[in-house]
Parts: C-alpha cells; structure tokens; sequence
C-alpha cells in the first residue's frame, strides 16, 4: 500500500537542536544598543532574559543539547508525524509529490509548544517565578501557558485585543491551564495606556503586545519576558520539526526541491527549513528552494526594507537587522492574526537577503480557498496562519501541473483552525476583506525608522 503517514519511535525526537549559526557564510549582524548604535552585550540582556537562552542567541555551536527534562515533555506529542498529502495531489491533478509535517498535534494546537516548554523550563532551571508575554492569534499565549503550567511557573498574556475579541476561546484555553491573559493594549502598563489614550479603539498588534509584556517583565524582580518567535533562540528550538522531518523524508525515500511555510516572526518555517538549508550552504543541495508565505496586508518580507528596528512597537527593544514595515505599523486587522508583525526572525531576514530563501504574499481570501481545499482532501481543518503556506504549494502544484514535473513540496502544517472557526466562517460566508497593500501607512511606518532605510 503507498504510505501516507511517515512517524518515528519516541527515543528517535533529535538529542540536540541544529544552530544554522555555525554554518553561515558571513555572520550575523549584531543587536544594536538603540542610544549607541552599538552592539550590545549578553548583560544588557539578563533582566528579561535567562543566561541559557541569551547564550543560546549568540551561540556559533552547530549542536545545542536538548535537555532530558524538555525531551521527556516532547514525548506528549513528538515525534510529530509527517504526511504525504496524496489526496491533495489527487485533487490538484498534480505530479507533485506534496508532504506536510504535521505540528498541529501539540496539546495547545501548533509548533509553539516546541519553544515554549523549553524556555519555561530554563526559566524555572534559573529561579524565575513568573514569565510574560505577548500573543497574536493565541496560539503562542496557549503554548506558553501549557509550557510554564509544566514547570511551576505564573505567566501573564498579552493578547492583541483583535484577536482577543474573534477569539474566545484561546483565552479559555490559556486560562485552563492557569495563565491570565490580557486584552492588549491594556490598562496594565504604562505603554498601554499612553496607547488607548491616542486611540481608544485601536485593535492591538504583535509590537504594541510585546511592548506591554517586556515593560511588565522590566518592572517586576521575579519576571522574566518570553517571545514566542524572531529571536535566534526560538527558531533553534523549532529546528526539531525540521530534523525530524528530514529523517521522515529518507524514510519516503525523496528529498524536498521546495520547503514552504508561512512567516508571522519566522519560527516555524525556519523550525522545518534550516535543517535543509544547511545541504545548500555547504553546496550540497544548491537548487533547494525555501519559500516564505506572508500575508499581503503585512508584507514585510516582499515589501518591508532589510535595515536596524525595533522589535516593538514602543522602542525598548534592541535594534534588530531584518526586513521590517517600521516599528510604528500597525497591520489590518486580518484573520491570521500570528501573522500581523512589522519585522521578522534576523536570521531568516539575512537568508533572505543572501539569496537562500525567497517570499511570496497573498490575499486572505485566496489563501483561505487554498486552505478550504486542503480541508477537502485531507481533513484537517488548519489555522488561518498555515494557510498561506498551502496557497504557495497549491500554486507550486498547480505548475508541476502545467510542466508535468514531478517536484517534491515539503511544507509545514504549523497548527489546527479549531479556535479559529470564527475565521473560517467570516471567509465561507464571504466577509473577508482582502486589504490592500497599505502602501501609505507603511511609508509613514518607514519614515520613523531608527537608522534609516537601507
Ligand atoms: C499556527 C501558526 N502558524 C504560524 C504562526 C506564525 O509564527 P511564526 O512565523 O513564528 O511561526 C503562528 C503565530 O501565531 C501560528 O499560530
């Protein structure tokens, strides 16, 4: 029978996360101290980071041990298994071989866990009491919230109140697990209240968010902060998606000519995609392609400028080299909500830059259709995030079909649309705006830029 279900044995998830930091050709360009544009030291980081983590941000080790501690909590559902989507291909009359690794059976829905478990455990290895922290869509708030109730740990949620409003049951979800979550922007900080003293309605963003968790973070001894994408760190502890996946692939016997996923900060296309972007940075597979789906009302990869930014929208964060829309953007409000974010991962964004990976935006409503054909053939209802990823692989298929080539797709199924039905109702009864490009509002975003555009 032709195998659609490819999964490994417990003791085979990876003993050690891959640090793509090793292998670059140039290294990466530093995080500047915002007052010197100078680069700044592992210190100015310790008040909302722990020491193993930030040593985890600047490591050049390939190899980086999983502890036995995090590895025994991955076992609730890794290793994760990858598919191949033969009803898919079926349906799109392709000759493309499409695979998908399947991250939506974490207990809180998606790839978050994978990070989230680890940073709650080197936080409670360190004395800390309490973790903070943002969340768009409530999928990372969810996976933190599920991370720290593991290890013994309080944590407080900011949730872009966009999000917050479409999605209930997130906020039940984190508060099961016995996390608070705060619609954001808040009364709670005093970021948040300058905020909705300008804009009493304003619907919240990823950088509005981590403002408001980093401030509460700083303000409190026994807090620590925790992001849930962009930072070195996070994309390394999502490297174990990838690993396992290119075991996966040896086992099918094929191996990926284009790796897809979609990008809000970067972690879980980068989780699948570094461990494979290692065969092209040592020459091994130099025509594999790594595509970057991001959503066109926030077009930071196709549209932004790869220069120093905030990673917040209050400027407390260091500067960070990456493709950004500028710190002050503020995104549409659209449905795939861990994908409204000005910047992205400095390590993708550099990838890019180099000519290692490329990126492609679409409207929501045609990524939805995309998804909701998915759903068809292979039943897994997914998260509005994902679905940016399927659309570029239907559209990869779709040319396999017109050439006749017989292309391997791999991409990676980040997480389950169960909290997100409100999403996918809004597009099945035909509300779903497609925003446009908001070209002036970006331009307003880029004028305030910290050192100018590149
Ligand atoms: C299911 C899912 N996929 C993807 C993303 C995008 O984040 P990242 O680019 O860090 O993977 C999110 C963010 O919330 C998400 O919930």
């Amino acid at each position: 029978m032709d195998r659609l279900k490819y999964t490994l044995d417990e003791e085979e998830i990876p003993k050690a996360w891959y640090n793509i930091q090793a292998d670059l050709k140039t290294p990466l360009d530093p995080p500047l101290n915002p007052a010197t544009k100078e680069p700044i030291g592992p210190e100015a980081l310790s008040r909302i980071f722990p020491m193993e983590l930030i040593k985890q941000e600047v490591s050049r080790e390939r190899w980086i041990p999983i502890p036995e501690e995090v590895r025994d909590v991955y076992r609730l559902w890794r290793p994760t298994p990858l598919y191949r989507a033969r009803r898919f291909e079926e349906l799109l009359k392709t000759p493309a071989r499409i695979y998908y690794k399947w991250e939506g059976v974490s207990p809180p829905g998606s790839h978050k866990a994978n990070t989230a478990v680890a940073q709650a455990y080197y936080n409670m290895k360190e004395g800390v009491k309490r973790l903070a922290t943002e969340t768009g869509a409530g999928q990372w708030g969810s996976a933190l919230a599920f991370g720290t109730m593991l290890f013994g740990l309080k944590c407080t949620i900011y949730m872009v109140r966009v999000s917050y409003e479409q999605k209930p049951y997130r906020r039940i979800m984190m508060e099961t697990w016995g996390a608070e979550c705060i619609p954001s922007p808040s009364t709670r900080t005093e970021y948040g209240r300058r905020v909705l003293k300008e804009d009493p309605n304003c619907p919240g963003s990823l950088g509005i968010a981590i403002s408001e968790a980093i401030e509460d973070a700083a303000t409190h001894e026994d807090t620590k902060y925790s992001l849930g994408s962009v930072l070195n760190h996070v994309l390394l502890h999502q490297t174990v998606v990838g690993l396992e996946a290119k075991k996966q692939m040896e086992i099918a016997g094929d191996y990926p000519d284009v790796v897809i996923g979609c990008v809000g900060g970067g972690s879980n296309f980068s989780g699948l995609a570094f461990p494979f972007i290692a065969d092209k940075l040592s020459g091994a597979k130099l025509d594999l392609r790594a595509i970057s789906c991001e959503p066109k009302a926030c077009p930071t990869l196709t549209k932004g400028v790869y220069t120093y930014d905030f990673g917040d929208t209050a400027r407390m964060t260091p500067l960070l080299k990456m493709y950004t829309l500028g710190h002050s953007f503020v995104p549409p409000p659209i449905h795939a909500g861990g994908l409204r974010y000005h910047g992205d991962a400095p390590l993708l964004c550099k990838l890019t830059h180099d000519g290692y990976m490329e990126a492609a935006a679409y409207h929501q409503n045609e990524v939805f259709e995309a998804g909701r054909l998915f759903a068809k053939a292979e039943g897994f209802v997914v998260a509005p995030e994902t679905t940016h990823a399927i659309k570029a692989v239907v559209d990869e298929a779709l040319r396999c079909r017109e050439t006749g080539e017989e292309k391997v797709i791999l991409f990676n199924n980040s997480g389950h649309g169960h909290f997100d039905l409100g999403s996918w109702d809004s597009f099945l009864r035909g509300k779903l705006i497609d925003y446009e490009y908001p070209e002036e509002l970006v331009r307003e975003a880029l004028a305030k830029l910290p050192m100018g555009g590149a």
